[in-house]
C-alpha cells in the first residue's frame, strides 16, 4: 500500500481525472549531476570548478554521484515503476566528445544508446536535452560560450547526436537554462565556469542563443522530431514602487531577453540601453539574429519560484535563496530579494500562482509554441524515519504546481507537459549533496534508492489517469 492518506489520494485522483490524454507527464535529470564516473569521459568545466575550494557548498564532485552510468537500468525500472510517458536526460557533452570537437568516444555514445534503446523498451519516450552545463573544460579554454568558435562547435557535437539517435527520440531540448550558463556562470561566479564579468555574461548569452539556432538547423537536417530548449522562466513582483525599475530590468535579463530574441525582437532595448557601460554588443550580427527566430517546435520552462524584490532596507539582505544574486542580473539598480515563506531549502518561494502568470506572459511573448514545464519541484528537509520519507511538503508543492498547470491549459495556454525535478536526490551545482530534490532518495554511501511519498503521488497519478 503506498504511505498516502485517503485525502491525498482524493486530491490525486481530483487531478488525474483533469489530465488530458496525450499531456506529457515526466521525470528529469541531468548528467553532471547523476552520472559519475568521471574517468570515462573528458574533463568539463564542473570538473575544473568544483575542484576550487569554497565553489561548492559541501565539497562533493562528480564522484560517485548517483553513479548512474553503472545503475542506469535500475534507474529506468524506476521510471517504468512511476509510469511515467518520458525521460528528460541530458547528454554529457565531454562524454562523447572527450576534448569537445575532434574524435568521438564510442563508449559514451554506446551510453547514452542504450540507455535511448532501454526508454523505449519500456514504452517511455527519450527527451534529450544537449548541453545541460557540462561544457568541456578545452573548448572553455578556448573562450568557451564568448569564444566566436563555440556555436560551431555546438553544431559538430549536435551531429554527433543528430546521426545517432534522430530516429528513437521524441524530443530535443538544444539547451538547459542559458540564463545560468550566462550570468551565473560568466557574469557572476556562482556557477562553472566562474567568470565574475558582466560584459562576458552577456556575450555569452547571446552567443548561447548562436549555439542553438546552428544545433537546431543540425537537427532539421536529420529530420529530429520535436526540436526545442528550455528557459528558465519567471514572474518578477516587486514589493514597493521603488523596486519596479530594478524589477522590470532583472525580467528584461531573465525572461524578455531570450523570448525577444527568439521572436525576432533582438536585444530589448532597455537591456541593450542598461548594459551599455558593460559591452557594446559588437558581436552581434544581423544573420546570427535570423538563425536565433527560426521557429521551433516547442518551448520548455523550468519554473521553481518567483522572484520577489523589494528596496534595499538598512538591515541588509533579507532571505537570499540560492542564485538570488544582484550580480547575476548586471546593471540592476541596489535591490533585495525578499522572498517570503513558505520557502524550501534553497530559499525559494513556494509560489504555484507564479507559474500560472509565468506560463500566460510566456504564450504572451512568444506566441503559437506549445509550451513544457520541463522542470518543477521542490528541495527540503527529508527525513528518514524507519526507512521511509514521508516528504508531504515535497508531494504538495507537486500538487499544486499541476493544478497551477491544468488551470493555465483549462485557461487556453497550451501546456502540453510536465516534468518532475527530479527522478534522483543528486549533486546540486553548487550546494553538492546538501539540497535534495528526488522523488527517490538516493543513499550517497550504498547508492540505494528509496522511493519517497512523493514518488508514491507520482506513480497514483499515472495510474489513475486516463491514456
Ligand atoms: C535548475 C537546473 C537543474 C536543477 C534545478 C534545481 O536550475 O536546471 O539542473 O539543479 O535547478
Amino acid at each position: 500500500m503506498p504511505p498516502l492518506s485517503k485525502s491525498v489520494l482524493d486530491s490525486i485522483d481530483e487531478l488525474a481525472h483533469r489530465i488530458p490524454r496525450n499531456f506529457l507527464i515526466g521525470a528529469a535529470t541531468s548528467s553532471w549531476q547523476i552520472e559519475g564516473s568521471s574517468t570515462t569521459r573528458g574533463r568539463s568545466i564542473w570538473d575544473d570548478f568544483s575542484a576550487v575550494h569554497g565553489n561548492i557548498r559541501d565539497g562533493a564532485m562528480a564522484d560517485p554521484a548517483c553513479d548512474h552510468i553503472n545503475r542506469w537500468e535500475e534507474d529506468l525500472n524506476l521510471l517504468s515503476w512511476l509510469g511515467v510517458d518520458s525521460y528528460r536526460f541530458s547528454v554529457s557533452w565531454p562524454r562523447v566528445l572527450t576534448h569537445g570537437v575532434g574524435e568521438n568516444n564510442d563508449s559514451g555514445l554506446a551510453f547514452y544508446d542504450r540507455l535511448i534503446d532501454g526508454l523505449l523498451s519500456r514504452h517511455i519516450e527519450p527527451v534529450l536535452t544537449i548541453y545541460h552545463w557540462d561544457l568541456p573544460s578545452a573548448l572553455e579554454t578556448k573562450g568557451g560560450w564568448n569564444w566566436d568558435g563555440i556555436g560551431d562547435a555546438f553544431a559538430e557535437y549536435t551531429e554527433v547526436l543528430a546521426k545517432k539517435f534522430s530516429d528513437r527520440v521524441s524530443m530535443w531540448a538544444t539547451l538547459n537554462e542559458p540564463w545560468c550558463s550566462a550570468f551565473l556562470g560568466y557574469a557572476d561566479k556562482f556557477m562553472a565556469p566562474g567568470k565574475g564579468d558582466p560584459a562576458a555574461g552577456f556575450e555569452a548569452a547571446y552567443r548561447l542563443l548562436v549555439g542553438h539556432a546552428k544545433s537546431v538547423e543540425v537537427l532539421r537536417q536529420y529530420n529530429a522530431k520535436d526540436v526545442g530548449l528550455a528557459l528558465n522562466l519567471t514572474t518578477f513582483i516587486a514589493e514597493d514602487e521603488g523596486a519596479k525599475a530594478a524589477a522590470h530590468h532583472m525580467d528584461g535579463i531573465m525572461n524578455r531577453l531570450w523570448l525577444d530574441l527568439l521572436a525576432g525582437r533582438g536585444v530589448p532595448s532597455d537591456i541593450m540601453e542598461n548594459s551599455r557601460q558593460f559591452t557594446d554588443w559588437s558581436f552581434i550580427n544581423d544573420s546570427d539574429l535570423a538563425a536565433i527566430s527560426r521557429p521551433i517546435d516547442w518551448l520548455g520552462i523550468n519554473y521553481y519560484n518567483p522572484q520577489r524584490i523589494a528596496s534595499p532596507n538598512d538591515d541588509g539582505a533579507v532571505g537570499v535563496g540560492n542564485g538570488q544574486r544582484i550580480d547575476a542580473f548586471p546593471g540592476t539598480p541596489p535591490i533585495t530579494f525578499a522572498p517570503k515563506g513558505p520557502l524550501t531549502e534553497m530559499g525559494w518561494e513556494v509560489d504555484a500562482a507564479s507559474l500560472i502568470t509565468t506560463l500566460v506572459a510566456t504564450q504572451e511573448r512568444l506566441p503559437n509554441i506549445p509550451l513544457y514545464i520541463t522542470e518543477n519541484g521542490g528541495a527540503f528537509p527529508d527525513l528518514i524515519v524507519n526507512g521511509s520519507i514521508d516528504d508531504q511538503d515535497r508531494l504538495n508543492y507537486y500538487a499544486s504546481h499541476i493544478d497551477a498547470a491544468l488551470i493555465a491549459k483549462e485557461r487556453g495556454i497550451d501546456v502540453r507537459g510536465y516534468f518532475a525535478w527530479s527522478l534522483l536526490d543528486n549533486l546540486e551545482w553548487a550546494e553538492g549533496w546538501t539540497k535534495r530534490f528526488g522523488l527517490f532518495h538516493v543513499d550517497r554511501a550504498t547508492q540505494e534508492r528509496t522511493a519517497k511519498s512523493s514518488a508514491y503521488f507520482f506513480r497514483e497519478l499515472n495510474a489513475r489517469r486516463s491514456k
